[in-house]
């Protein structure tokens, strides 16, 4: 679907200048630790979010070496699609009191929603590790961010709830108009279950993939549940329900200045399928190997869209056994696209060997 072809990376951390030509859709990044692996991944990542796959600070991406910062950086790679190859880069520039980020499709500038609609990196990260036993806050943003990926109007909804709710707590606060007030609040209430159905859905969605796509892999099945959840079944009722809470709260959410009630009541779970047991109670290797499923179901997602996409994994070895890592392969090779990996450790990376192009940091 999707293949980068060439790179050519200028001041990007520690990658002061590195150009390489990719003759595989399979990608193996290997060497020593700190030899800049990850920060190869993370320079493409940066295509589809522009604080890349670690969420830095823009700050932090130029090239330095001891008290020299450059202040100009630049990635530039050519992706291969069907017959047809595009150039698509990015620069970053360090002025007085601001970073500028410019992309550009074949030289010419764009915006980066523009890069989405010909390419998106999908990554996994070891950081990410965390969701699967961290609380309910890091799995439902985790959630988030895959519908918000594909879907725009979740975000959208994402945003203006947190406006709405900024409004409603001004409102609150300054004992604003009555009226107003409930206004704004029927909008919350529409915006709010707006996104506990559009959560709904794609959880089923992904667990449908997990159930009918995934058949090396591991199984997982995702729960998400709150105390309204009978209600949901229908609108109306529920809307009136959801302005009638905001309405009692009122007083509460004025003296703690916050919304007390908001999307955030749902409440998301991950199950191993084979184990039947909730992620927090799997072990380390389960954990990972649930959340590489569910990175996969949401690569089936893009791809069930038609939407082209690039995936990844930045030492996802880790904790996974050789017989998994081999079942995981055979899952990624489905997707026809192009999949990067890291590693410290080429043998990890036997299975694909023969097809897969090594680049070798020293
Ligand atoms: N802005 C920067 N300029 C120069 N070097 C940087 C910059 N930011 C980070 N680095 C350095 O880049 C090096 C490589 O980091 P990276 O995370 O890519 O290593 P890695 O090969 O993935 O290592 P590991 O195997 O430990 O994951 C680190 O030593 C880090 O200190
Ligand atoms: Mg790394």
């Amino acid at each position: 679907m999707a293949y980068v072809e060439k790179i050519n990376i200028s001041n990007f951390k520690s990658h002061f200048s590195f150009q390489s030509e990719i003759l595989s859709s399979s990608v193996v990044v290997c060497g020593n630790n700190g030899i800049g692996k990850t920060n190869l991944l993370e320079s493409l990542s940066f295509f589809s979010n522009s604080k890349g796959m670690r969420g830095d600070k823009l700050d932090n991406f130029f090239y330095h070496k001891g008290d020299i910062k450059t202040k100009y950086l630049n990635v530039e790679s050519w992706l291969k699609q069907k017959d047809y190859s595009t150039n698509i880069s990015y620069e970053l520039i360090c002025e007085e009191n601001s970073i500028n980020k410019n992309f550009f499709i074949d030289k010419k500038k764009i915006s980066n929603q523009d890069i989405c609609e010909l390419v998106n990196f999908i990554w996994l990260s070891p950081h990410m590790d965390r969701i699967m036993y961290e609380g309910n806050t890091i799995k439902k943003n985790f959630i988030d961010k895959i519908i918000s990926n594909l879907d725009k109007d979740f975000k959208k909804s994402i945003s203006n709830f947190k406006k709405l709710s900024e409004e409603r707590i001004a409102l609150l606060i300054n004992n604003g108009d009555s009226k107003w007030l409930s206004i704004i609040e029927q909008k919350m209430a529409i915006v709010f279950f707006n996104i506990l159905k559009k959560r709904r859905e794609n959880i089923f969605l992904l667990n449908e993939i997990s159930e009918k796509l995934l058949n090396s892999f591991k199984k997982f099945k995702i729960d998400i549940i709150n105390n309204l959840e009978e209600t949901l079944k229908s609108r109306d009722a529920c809307l009136e329900k959801m302005i009638a809470i905001m309405h009692n709260n009122r007083t509460l959410d004025q003296s703690i200045k916050r919304n007390s009630f908001s999307p955030s009541i749902d409440q998301v779970s991950f199950y191993d399928c084979d184990k039947q047991l909730n992620s927090d109670m799997c072990s380390t290797g389960e954990q990972k190997s649930i959340l590489l499923s569910v990175i996969l179901a949401f690569a089936w997602m893009y791809k069930n869209k038609d939407v082209p996409f690039i995936l990844l994994f930045d030492e996802i070895s880790s904790h996974i056994d050789e017989h998994n890592i081999e079942k995981f392969f055979d899952e990624v090779v489905k997707f026809e696209t192009q999949a990067w990996y890291t590693g410290t450790n080429k043998n990890i990376f036997q299975a694909i060997e023969n097809k897969a192009f090594f680049i070798d940091l020293a």
